[in-house]
């Protein structure tokens, strides 16, 4: 008994967030003494470093060797940075980077990359870090004993001849295997290996594909016939959604095997979806563990969930999903056509997900996660496909599933549900032959705002039970308040609170939040910046900005006449006019005033030359790849109605030489948002390449676009970054001055709406807290699903105790400015805030249903 109580391995697989800090591996450390003291032998598998599976893929996609060396520096630099901050030696991984050094130089000569080198090259990322991993725990006296994955774990032969799969995407068997538990056992009461990475039957290394790492730990959980499967990682276990999307998302405590096997392989990232099968098998209970802090309660996984009847448990959401379309008339009572189809997908090594038939049609649906999707195996997966029918790939799918038990009996609950995909694109819809999943495939420009709809319609908000823990936002109520906490408003709150005494709705702009956006955006290295004043339009704020030296990027007849009377004396070049779609008479109105004009339609040009001729003007050019927070903010692309595109430059160059004008800028704007830097150093090589046929271009303008931080926890626009990626491409590109036209980056943050609590009420489930503020004051959240933070500033001290939905007066189901928000017990009368109201909020307010236009003051 006792042997046996000896004998029995714990397995924890470290993740690759949960190994890049000194202070995690403490908290590892602790958890395998503590099992060893309880008589348990740990098997450790571990991740590579954050982030360098993703720089080992850049050195090889590397050209040019400045390329490669400044890639393996970073690699360097991030396993110095952890071996610094754990005070152990770094060059213990100095060996395996010289090597990777040689084979990426190697690779560049023969200029191939062939499977079975790309699998021994990414494999270093997860032996460097287990070096080190090795060599903190020894330090801080726990004994491990290092051990090399792929003596421990064989991939299994495949049925197809696919060099992809076999290298980069291998199974292992996790047959329960007592010499290699003894051989272990052999090697101590801790044994530290790699996940990810395996060997094949002559020895060479292959990958378990990308998060393999915890099927790596569940085939060797299986091996070993563990006691139990940690999985440690940097979120507590699984949540009803994706909490880093849906901070109202519930802890899921209890699940069995075929519950999280399905949440797991419809999108959530927590654990790979291939790593249940192995721990149910032999089984093993899974347990989820938070390394930040080992004391929250994660999700345990075994064989009996909680049997609560049919119930959704989560919402998932995958991306990136790619549809194929096989359509032929002859399929009709065919016999083995299907057969023949599914034979190709067989052939190259594709596994299907989703399956939808008609008597014309079948449309399937391929994970990434489960395939390797590069171009070459979809293109002859296509060509075979060809000669059984008329296959199409349909691209930018994402797959939306509602996951529960006997989801066939929850059916009737699904109505409402239906209606919200009424307008949308619906690519396929499955109900999975299990009964478990209800999966949607939809565009993925729809996808964030359908999760966040269907989340609040099926899973409750409060009240804890077997299967329902805390809400993420809960778990981390003080965390996920931080960065409200540095908001102006905060220390202003006083003044605020009295502005509301003058009536509300109100929005609320900050001088010294204006001037401060104005001074970050001023340290770009650009010529000129223009405010996009569709943002916002309040004299005060168009003054404040003026004094801080920005022109105006105005797209109306109106918005022009209105700087022009706040600011007389303005300089014709701090203007710009940039209108879409507007009469002849707005763009010879324009001129005539002498300001500089962007056109964005050959029309203008051929059936006005006159208005053109002698005139330096700007052409706005489709970059041809939109981007920005919402499908309808995206401005351009084949959908958007913005922009020449590039097929029209060369004619676009004859009409404006044929009436005499002359191109002196080119301008792109993809759209709003968004919080890549590297957008505009894209646009601005698009437009470089884009102005060839205009010998006269010396400006670009990079348009606005530029985002900030929407919820708590978004990372901000890194204006550094973008201030180096422009630096870049003035380099290479001397010849162009550069101009940005911002509207959101300089007023959002500066502008809250303030409004008073009318009404409460509790309904089954769900609790409202009306404002006097709806989609008529701020309509952002109802056009765009856009996320406003929201608290109560009359009880801006007290702790959130009631989660509920902020919904306006206007009579529609849509006037909801945030949904299952945590707040303090709110009363009538209360002084509530939304946060980053000042763009796009009182210019878009409307006077439906008469209920007037916010007031608007400047403090
Ligand atoms: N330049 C052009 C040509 C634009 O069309 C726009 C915005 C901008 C500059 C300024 O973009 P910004 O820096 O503000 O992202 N109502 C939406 C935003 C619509 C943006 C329209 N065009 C919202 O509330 O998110």
């Amino acid at each position: 008994m006792n042997r046996q109580r000896q004998e029995s391995w714990i397995v924890m697989k470290l993740g690759g967030t949960s190994v890049s800090k000194a202070a995690t591996w403490d908290n590892a450390a602790n958890a395998i003494r503590a099992a060893m003291k309880d008589g348990h032998r740990v098997l450790l598998v571990q991740s590579a470093l954050a982030g360098v599976t993703d720089l080992l893929e850049k050195l090889l996609s590397d050209t040019t060797g400045a390329e490669r060396e400044a890639t393996l520096a970073e690699i360097e630099r991030r396993h110095r940075a952890l071996a610094d901050e754990m005070t152990i030696d770094a060059g213990i991984v100095r060996p395996r980077l010289e090597r990777l050094q040689q084979r990426a130089l190697g690779a560049a000569l023969t200029n191939e990359v062939t499977p079975r080198l790309r699998a021994d090259v990414l494999a270093a990322g997860e032996l460097m870090a287990s070096e080190l991993g090795c060599a903190y725990l020894e330090k801080t006296g726990v004994s491990v004993h290092w051990q090399d994955a792929r003596e421990l774990l064989r991939a299994v032969p495949l049925s197809t001849d696919n060099p992809q799969r076999h290298f980069l995407n291998a199974t292992c068997d996790a047959d329960r295997d007592d010499a290699l538990r003894e051989r272990l056992g052999r090697c101590g009461k801790a044994v530290l290996t790699q996940g990810f990475i395996a060997s094949d039957a002559q020895g060479r290394t292959v990958l378990l594909g990308r998060g393999g790492s915890d099927t790596s730990a569940a085939c060797l959980a299986g091996k070993l016939g563990a006691k139990r499967l940690e999985i440690w990682t940097d979120v507590p276990g699984m949540f009803t959604a994706n909490p880093r999307d849906i901070p109202a998302a519930r802890l899921l405590k209890r699940l069995d095997y075929d519950e999280a096997q399905e949440i797991a392989g419809t999108g959530a990232k927590v654990l790979h979806p291939r790593c249940i099968e192995p721990a149910r098998r032999a089984n093993i209970p899974l347990v989820i563990r938070y390394t930040p802090d080992p004391s929250v309660p994660g999700t345990e996984i075994g064989p009996q969930g909680a049997d609560l009847g049919g119930r959704v448990k989560a919402v998932s959401l995958r991306r990136g999903i790619r549809l194929v379309e096989m359509s032929t008339s002859g399929m009709w009572q065919q016999v083995g056509f299907l057969a023949d189809a599914f034979n190709a997908f067989k052939r190259h090594g594709l596994s299907i997900d989703l399956v939808s038939t008609s008597e014309t049609t079948v449309t399937v649906s391929l994970d990434p996660l489960a395939n390797s999707l590069d171009a070459e195996t979809v293109n002859a997966l296509l060509d075979d496909l060809g000669r059984h029918c008329r296959a199409r790939l349909i691209t930018g799918c994402a797959a939306i599933s509602l996951v529960g038990r006997q989801m066939r009996a929850n059916l009737h609950r699904l109505a409402p549900v239906l209606e919200l995909f009424d307008e949308r694109r619906v690519h396929l819809v499955s109900q999975a032959a299990n009964d478990l999943n209800f999966t949607v495939v939809v565009d993925e420009a729809d996808a964030a705002r359908l999760v966040r709809q269907l989340h609040a319609l099926m899973i409750l908000a409060e009240g804890e039970d077997e299967v329902l823990g805390p809400a993420w936002q809960k778990l981390f109520e003080a965390e996920s308040g931080s960065a409200i906490e540095n908001a102006w408003w905060r220390g202003a709150r006083d003044e605020l609170l009295q502005q509301a005494q003058a009536g509300t709705p109100r929005y609320v702009y900050h001088r010294k939040s204006l001037d401060a956006a104005a001074e970050r955006v001023r340290a770009l290295p650009v010529e000129r910046i223009f405010f996009a004043m569709k943002a916002n339009n309040h004299p005060d704020v168009l003054r404040r900005l003026y004094a801080n030296g920005l022109g105006f990027e105005c797209v109306s007849p109106g918005e022009l006449a209105r700087v022009r009377a706040l600011f007389p004396g303005i300089a014709k070049e701090r203007l710009l006019f940039t209108p879409n779609f507007a009469p002849g008479s707005d763009y010879a109105a324009a001129l005539d005033a002498g300001v500089r004009v962007t056109l964005d339609n050959l029309h203008a040009l051929r059936e006005w030359p006159a208005l053109f001729r002698g005139r330096e003007i700007l052409l706005r050019v489709d970059p041809g790849q939109g981007a920005g927070h919402h499908r309808h903010v995206r401005t351009a692309g084949s959908h958007s109605k913005f922009g020449i595109p590039r097929e029209e430059l060369d004619e676009a160059a004859r009409l404006a030489a044929n009436c005499g004008a002359h191109v002196i800028g080119l301008h792109a704007h993809a759209g709003s948002g968004v919080r890549d830097p590297q957008l505009w150093q894209d646009v601005a090589l698009k437009l470089a390449e884009a102005a060839e046929p205009f010998p006269e271009v010396r400006v670009l303008d990079l348009g606005g676009g530029l985002g900030v931080p929407e919820r708590s926890g978004d990372a901000p626009l890194d204006m550094r970054a973008l201030a180096r990626l422009l630096k870049e491409f003035r380099a290479a590109h001397p010849r162009f001055e550069l101009w940005l036209e911002p509207g959101r980056y300089l007023v959002a943050e500066a502008g809250v709406l303030l409004a008073r609590v009318t009404q409460l009420k509790g309904k089954t489930g769900a609790q409202y807290v009306g404002i006097d503020a709806g989609m008529h004051t701020l309509l952002r959240p109802a056009l765009y699903g856009a996320h406003h933070d929201i608290v109560n500033l009359s009880r801006l001290d007290e702790p959130a105790a009631i989660t509920a939905n902020i919904v306006g007066p206007v009579c529609e189901t849509g006037d909801v400015l945030g949904i299952e928000r945590r707040l303090p017990p709110c009363r009538e009368g209360d002084v509530m805030l939304v946060a980053n109201a000042g763009a796009y909020g009182r210019v878009m307010s409307s006077e439906y249903n008469l209920r007037g236009i916010p007031e608007e003051r400047v403090i």
